[in-house]
This record gives structure tokens, C-alpha cells and sequence, in this order.
């Protein structure tokens, strides 16, 4: 069995997200979409919540997908769950140093596992959780950026921190 993962911080999931799970699930038997931490970022939403809004923006429509928290090295957890691939998003070439770095410590940290990468559909070239935060904090529309499931959450979350 081929089992994937996508590691993110998903703060929140973005359409962006979704359109590389979408793809990505179809490229092994399972996909594990696997909420991390960067260390250098503080999330506006607490792993546990991340991970409830993944499993409501796609499990219903994606079968074969798993969402999950973990603490520690991503190389560790593959290794753990027996993963052959890590899935990575590249939306534009300011991304490739940057995931070309991570992908080679994985390497190194966890040699039987491969990391590949797919190009973000070109509508989605522009999102970013940060991006569509900033957009939300001002009232702007974020209907065609987030599942709509995210939008009452965010926007409740953004007015308790004012
Ligand atoms: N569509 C929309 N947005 C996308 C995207 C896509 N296809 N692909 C990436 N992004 C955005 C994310 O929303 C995020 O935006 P933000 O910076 O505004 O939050 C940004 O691009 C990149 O973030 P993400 O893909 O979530 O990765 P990350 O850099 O936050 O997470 C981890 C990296 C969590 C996978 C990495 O830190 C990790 O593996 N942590 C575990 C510890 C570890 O092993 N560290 C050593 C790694 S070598």
C-alpha cells in the first residue's frame, strides 16, 4: 500500500490546500494530511481545530484521506506510519529554495522516503493562510479563497483577538 502525507501547518486550510489534496489522494492508496508545527510561526488556530476544519472542508468528498496532528520531525512520524512520499505544493519559485532545503533534510532524516512535489493550479497561485487572514481582518471577501465551512470560524476567531 502506497500511503502519502501532506504536511502543513493549514492555518487555516485554503482552496489551495484542498486543490492539492484533491490531487495528490489520487496518486496513492492513502493520504495522510498531517497538521505540524512550524517553529517559526504562531498559529492563530490550535492544532486540534486545524484538524477538525480538515476533516469538514474534505472528508466527506475524499475517501481515502487521514487527517492527523503530530509533534516532532516529520521524518520520524514517515518513517512511524510507514509513508512513501511527502507531498508538497509549489505555488511560485520564491517556494522551491525554501522546499528544496526541507525535502533534502527529510532525505537525510528519513532516506526511504521521497518527496514530490505538485505545481498549485493557477488560480490558487496566490493564497497563502497568512494572505487570506489579512484579507478576512478587513472584511474582505474570502468566499472563493476558503471551504465555506471555514469562513464563520475564521471571522469568529479574528473578532475575539481584536
Ligand atoms: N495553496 C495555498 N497555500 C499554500 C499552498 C497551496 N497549495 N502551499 C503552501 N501554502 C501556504 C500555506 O498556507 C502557508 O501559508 P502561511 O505562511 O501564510 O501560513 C505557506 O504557504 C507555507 O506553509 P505550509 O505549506 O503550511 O508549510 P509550512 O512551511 O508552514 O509547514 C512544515 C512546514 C509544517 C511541513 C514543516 O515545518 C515541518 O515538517 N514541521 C515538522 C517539524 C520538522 O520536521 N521540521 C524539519 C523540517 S526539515
Amino acid at each position: 500500500m502506497q500511503i502519502g502525507i501532506y504536511p502543513g501547518s493549514f492555518d487555516p486550510v485554503t482552496n489551495g490546500h484542498l486543490d492539492i489534496i484533491k490531487r495528490a489522494s489520487s496518486l496513492c492508496d492513502k493520504l495522510i494530511i498531517a497538521v505540524a508545527r512550524n517553529q517559526d510561526k504562531r498559529s492563530l488556530f490550535a492544532a486540534e481545530e486545524r484538524v477538525s476544519m480538515l476533516i469538514e472542508s474534505c472528508c466527506g468528498d475524499i475517501k481515502n484521506v487521514e487527517v492527523v496532528h503530530f509533534n516532532g520531525l516529520l521524518a520520524d512520524y514517515c518513517i512511524k506510519r510507514d509513508v512513501s512520499f511527502i507531498i508538497r505544493g509549489l505555488r511560485a519559485i520564491a517556494d522551491y529554495e525554501y522546499e528544496y532545503a526541507i525535502a533534502l533534510m527529510n532525505k537525510r532524516l528519513a532516506p526511504g522516503v521521497e518527496s514530490l512535489f505538485l505545481m498549485a493550479s493557477a488560480e490558487y497561485l496566490f493564497i497563502s493562510s497568512r494572505i487570506v487572514k489579512e484579507v478576512a481582518v478587513y472584511n474582505g471577501d474570502i468566499s472563493s479563497l476558503v471551504p465555506e465551512c471555514i469562513i464563520p470560524r475564521l471571522m469568529k476567531r479574528l473578532r475575539s483577538e481584536q
